[in-house]
């Protein structure tokens, strides 16, 4: 009977001692520097944002030579980089909601429209929308105190 007690309390500390060294610690050690690692490889917001200045620039130039080719890749690329934002869930400190929440109210619709009046050579409405845009991303600014960083 003894023997049965010490092998039940030899087997409760090992499971003790099991817990408090559990390898999912270490794991835990291990997703967390990779996690800071993600991190500090992700690109920041204002870097993404100097994207999204270079590529509507290009569209701008785009629109104004009739090109409407270039005008659907600057889109795309505008698309692409705000994709990446959301993928990588890039934020800082002056976002006051997830970068999605901002994507479908400021650019998706905006993008969407551009790309089909690129589709049909529609040089009017690709000017028109394309204000529409430029309001859209300052309007962004304004609601996250950026209202000094105006697009034009
Ligand atoms: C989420 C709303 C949002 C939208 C939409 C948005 N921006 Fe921004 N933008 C920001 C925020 C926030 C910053 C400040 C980033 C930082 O703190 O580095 C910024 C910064 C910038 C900067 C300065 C980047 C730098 O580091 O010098 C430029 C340029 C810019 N945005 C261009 C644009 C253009 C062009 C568009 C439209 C195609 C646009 N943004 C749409 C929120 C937005």
């Amino acid at each position: 009977m003894k023997i049965v007690v010490i092998i039940s309390c030899l087997f409760i500390l090992l499971i003790g001692a099991c817990q408090t060294q559990s390898p999912s610690n270490s794991q835990q050690q291990e997703i967390d520097s990779l996690k800071s690692v993600i991190n500090q490889l992700k690109p920041g917001l204002g870097e993404v944002m100097t994207q999204f200045e270079y590529h509507h620039d290009r569209l701008s130039g785009a629109i104004g030579q009739h090109d409407f080719e270039r005008a659907s890749y600057e889109v795309d690329e505008i698309k692409e980089a705000a994709e990446k934002i959301m993928q990588l869930h890039i934020t800082n400190d002056k976002l006051q909601q997830p970068f999605s929440f901002f994507f479908e109210k400021y650019l998706k619709n905006s993008l969407d429209i551009l790309a089909d009046n690129a589709t049909k050579k529609d040089t009017a409405a690709l000017r028109s929308n394309f204000v529409a845009l430029t309001n859209n991303c300052n309007g962004c600014h304004h609601e996250n105190n950026m209202s000094f960083m105006k697009i034009n």
